[in-house]
């Protein structure tokens, strides 16, 4: 449960330990804001403070989700742009990059800007990801460098892979002294054949068609080498596969200018959660095994993944209560993600610190962006935390307009106490 409420006017956040992730620096103390900027303590006044206990709290940036599907234009009944701010804060996401993959798609420099122009008034940063092809077709190229100077931070026709090697090269070609980010959502679909799960015994035994690692990995690797020869910026989004991972790492290593994503759902969730047929779990790329699972993780560990995106997918209840074959891809993530992934790293020996990077440092490198410090005349946006608190996630958590998660009922170890953003902030209570 939580509330969102207009910020008050002046507010003191008392006693946290202040991590930094701008400068690296944690510190213990207090935190002011006055009229949506940080300022000294001291010059707070003592008139009308709220004030919000942070004793045992971490405050930290607020987070930075790269990919998410917000559905407007088109499909505003499973979320529009105010829910999914909504859910944005409750998970504690003060920034959010839209994907196109909207109705109509998001591939002309006109709707960039009404989109953004449509933002202003949202109680988060919203970023938005063009098409990389009209109509996210992958035929034609989209017109990327006016969607670039309207405003669009990197381009993508998630949902759709770009299947032409062609159309994707020219894309990087394009965009390559510009340096906006082309995410290919990397899925051989001839490969992946009808797959709506991992391949693997337990799809075997379930009945359902698998879609197989190399689907994946192939495209993955196609991309790679597309980017190395051509110098452009790619951005591997939702890593699953143990053999992606190693691709990613290895190209790094050679000096590609590449950054990869994670997604909180390939890090915490195998194929398992599909045994009892959930279509909540069913997404794409798919949940894989155990030991993919766990080479997602080591790759966010040792820096051969960069960032954590929650790929917030979210479909009508009617829509997931169709059956496996019928049922679409996605489930949504905003709200799970920061207990989930902490749930997972945390024991794996990630230190808190390092997994708030993975959800501030890591994506604003992937797409350009700066950071705010934590200091006197900055805009407050602003999580606070409480990582070691456990939690119970249950519908009453979840403020998008959709409800299609898998992990309802799941236990989380880490949770999100309070966001501060652009005049809003969010309290759970
Ligand atoms: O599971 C997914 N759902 N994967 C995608 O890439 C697209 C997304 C959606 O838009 O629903």
């Amino acid at each position: 449960m939580g509330r969102i409420a207009p910020l008050p006017k002046a507010l003191l956040i008392e006693g946290a330990t202040i991590y930094d992730p701008a400068t690296g620096k944690t510190r213990r103390g207090d935190l002011a804001v006055k009229n949506g900027r940080l300022i000294e303590p001291e010059k707070l006044g003592a008139a009308k403070v709220e004030r919000l206990d942070a004793r045992g709290a971490l405050v930290t940036h607020g987070f930075i989700d790269i990919h998410a599907h917000f559905r407007e234009p088109g499909r505003e009944d499973q979320e529009s742009l105010e829910s999914g701010s909504r859910a944005a804060l409750a998970g504690g996401f003060t920034r959010v990059a839209v994907m196109p993959n909207t109705l109509p798609a998001i591939d002309s420099p006109e709707m960039v800007r009404s989109l953004l122009e449509k933002a202003e008034r949202l109680p988060i940063v919203l970023y938005v990801i063009g098409a990389i092809s009209r109509g996210r077709e992958g035929l034609e190229l989209a017109e990327l460098l006016e969607m670039q100077a309207a405003g669009a931070l990197a381009f993508s026709d998630d949902g759709n892979p770009i299947a032409d090697g062609q159309v994707l090269r020219r894309a990087l070609q394009y965009t390559k002294d510009v340096g906006t980010p082309i995410i290919n959502h990397a899925e051989d679909l001839p490969l992946r054949d009808g797959g709506v799960m991992n391949q693997s015994a337990l799809s075997t035994r379930l009945g359902l068609p698998g879609n197989p690692v190399e689907a994946e990995a192939a495209m993955v690797h196609r991309d790679l080498l597309i980017a190395q020869e051509t110098g452009g910026r790619l951005h591997v989004p939702h890593v699953s596969t143990a053999l992606t991972v190693d691709l990613v790492r290895r190209f790094k290593e050679a000096g590609v200018p590449i950054t990869a994503e994670a997604t909180p759902h390939h890090l915490g969730l195998t194929e398992e959660a599909l045994r009892q047929f959930d279509t909540n779990a069913k997404v794409a790329p798919p949940l894989r095994t155990e030991a993919d699972r766990q080479a997602v993780v080591r790759g966010l560990m040792d820096g051969a993944i960069d960032c954590i995106a929650t790929d917030h997918a979210p479909h009508t209840v009617e829509e997931k209560e169709q059956d496996m074959i019928q049922a679409p891809f996605g489930m949504i993530g905003l709200e799970s993600a920061f207990g989930l992934a902490n749930t997972v790293l945390g024991p794996a020996g990630l230190a808190i610190e390092k997994l708030i990077d993975l959800l501030t440092v890591g994506p604003a490198r992937a797409l350009g962006l700066e950071l705010t410090p934590l200091e006197p005349g900055s805009p407050a946006e602003l999580v606070v935390l409480r990582p070691d608190e456990t939690w119970t996630f249950t519908e009453k958590d979840i403020h998008s307009r959709s409800r299609n998660t898998p992990m309802l009922g799941m236990t989380f170890n880490g949770r999100v106490v309070a966001t501060i953003s652009r005049g809003s902030w969010y309290t759970c209570t």
